[in-house]
């Protein structure tokens, strides 16, 4: 049974009426987001950033400018977490330069346990801290600190409830990151996020589709769905597939979706990319290993054989899809003739692209306590290996569009070469072009003429 619950529409309601009221004092500030971690945190601090500007603040991009800076945090590897540490220990500085200004700290960081009390004890300069499932009382938080001047440290351990109906102030209007689900339920043992996003929880098809509409009203152009198995979208079967047929046919011109759990994906979904024209050729496999013995001990439920299978079918479905998977190296006890698994699973999977991951250590994990021989600079070594192979994959892949005529969908100016944009082809490859900003927005029909390390290069044809 699924029991997806909202967050009352008086509960809402209060928040709006914070915003309101500090909105009305004209207090004029400026705010400062900075979001470490992956696409559901960039999400979130669209909102947050939504109802910061709803208060009638300013949002900059300096932390030296701001009144209020708030780091949204990632604890998947301890390099995130050392990262925002670091950032905010260093902000003590800026407080005593500035004393009026308010430094808060959410994400998934903080909802771990005993970390918002710890923030709190340690660094009386911190003002807020807040987990992920109470993210949407931020009004509240910031009339608290600014008016009732009080530090509010919140983190709740109940699995959060579904907001709806909050703003957001989005990075782009061109592609939006809309969330069809929050949580996971699979409890990889390597993995911190199930344990600070909570259990899975779907958004009603209603909600999600009247967000995409009205993104496509408002001219976005590419829409990818996010969740952190989208497979199990309403508790898995076909409802996803149908999501997604439903959202195609809102006239979205280019439609993602992330991330698939192998062992979750269906036929039925596969079969989407031979369907649905507007569903990019594209997809995100994380594989994580190509050892079944090593898969077992991730607790990720496939094989290696299974996986390949389903490689083979989408690439029978959809001859040019373009894939890409995060793999994990070292493992705890991964042994090398297990690594070099991997290394051939990834020469048989012909991957666009691999995020490549050294294991690390996750308090609370299982994998937290399993018994680890492998010397880092050993993990070290192997990862250098992986990375060189795949660089040799994705170079080859990247090689095999030269001289195609593609569709590329210009986001932005270059910040490195002027009078250049950049933009994806359909299957997500990155292009660079010669051209103005007049371009951020458009298909363009481009030839490909070169490629860099993992991008390519191109040129405007007329048609
Ligand atoms: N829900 C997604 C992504 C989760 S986190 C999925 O299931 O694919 C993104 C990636 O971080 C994972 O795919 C994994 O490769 C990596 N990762 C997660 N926990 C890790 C850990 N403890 N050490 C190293 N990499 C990790
Ligand atoms: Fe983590 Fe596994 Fe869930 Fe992905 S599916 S978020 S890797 S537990
Ligand atoms: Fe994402 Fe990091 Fe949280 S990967 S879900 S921001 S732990």
């Amino acid at each position: 049974m699924i029991k997806d619950t909202h967050v009352p529409a008086e509960e809402m309601q209060r928040q709006y009426a914070y915003a309101q009221m500090l909105q009305k004092q004209g207090l004029g500030l400026k705010y400062c987001i900075v979001t470490l971690g992956c696409q559901m945190n960039v999400r979130d601090s669209e909102t947050m950033s939504g109802w910061l500007s709803g208060m009638g603040f300013t949002q900059t991009a300096a932390r030296e400018d701001a009144d209020i800076i708030l780091y949204n945090t990632c604890c998947v590897r301890e390099n995130a977490e050392n990262k925002a540490l670091g950032n905010v220990i260093w902000l003590k500085e800026l407080k005593k330069l500035k004393p009026s200004l308010v430094i808060g700290i959410c994400g998934c960081m903080v909802q771990q346990a005993g970390v918002g009390e710890e923030l709190k004890q340690r660094y009386p300069f911190i003002d807020l801290a807040f987990g992920t499932h109470n993210a949407y009382r931020l009004p509240e938080y910031i009339y608290r600190i600014l008016v009732e001047r009080q530090r509010v440290f919140e983190v709740w351990n109940t699995d959060g409830e579904i907001p709806e109906g909050m703003p957001a102030k989005r990075q782009s209007g061109i592609n939006a990151f809309v969330n069809i689900m929050y949580g996971c339920n699979n409890f990889c043992t390597y993995c911190i996020v199930p344990y600070v996003r909570g259990r899975e929880r779907s958004r009603a098809q209603e909600d999600v589709l009247d967000e995409c509409k009205e993104l496509v009203m408002g001219g976005t152009k590419e829409i990818m769905l996010l969740g952190q198995n989208v497979n199990s979208y309403m508790g898995g079967g076909s409802a996803f597939a149908e999501l997604l047929e439903q959202v195609s046919r809102l006239g979205i011109q280019r439609l993602r979706f992330m991330t698939s759990h192998p062992k979750d994906i269906s036929d039925e979904l596969i079969h989407c990319f031979g369907r649905i024209l507007n569903l990019m050729p594209q997809l995100h496999l994380p594989v994580q290993s190509g050892s079944n013995e090593v898969l077992k001990r991730m607790n990720r439920h496939y094989t290696r054989e299974k996986y390949l299978e389903t490689v083979q079918k989408l690439r029978e479905v959809c001859p040019d899809i373009g894939l890409t998977t995060d793999i994990i190296v070292g493992f705890p006890g991964e042994t090398l003739s297990q690594f070099e698994e991997t290394l051939s699973l990834v020469e048989q999977a012909q991957y666009d692209a691999a995020y490549t991951f050294i294991y690390s250590p996750r308090q609370g994990t299982p994998a937290a306590s399993y018994e680890d021989g492998v010397t880092m600079e050993e993990k070290t070594r192997r990862i250098e290996q992986l990375i060189a192979l795949q660089q040799s994959i994705t170079s080859k892949k990247l090689a095999a569009q030269l001289g195609k005529a593609e569709k590329v969908l210009i986001e932005s100016a270059s910040t490195r070469d002027e009078g250049f944009v950049g933009g994806k082809t359909p299957r997500g490859f990155m292009v660079n072009l010669p051209g103005g900003a007049e371009l951020i927005g458009k298909t363009v029909d481009v030839r490909i003429t070169g490629q860099g390390k993992n991008t390519l290069k191109g040129e405007m044809v007329n048609k």
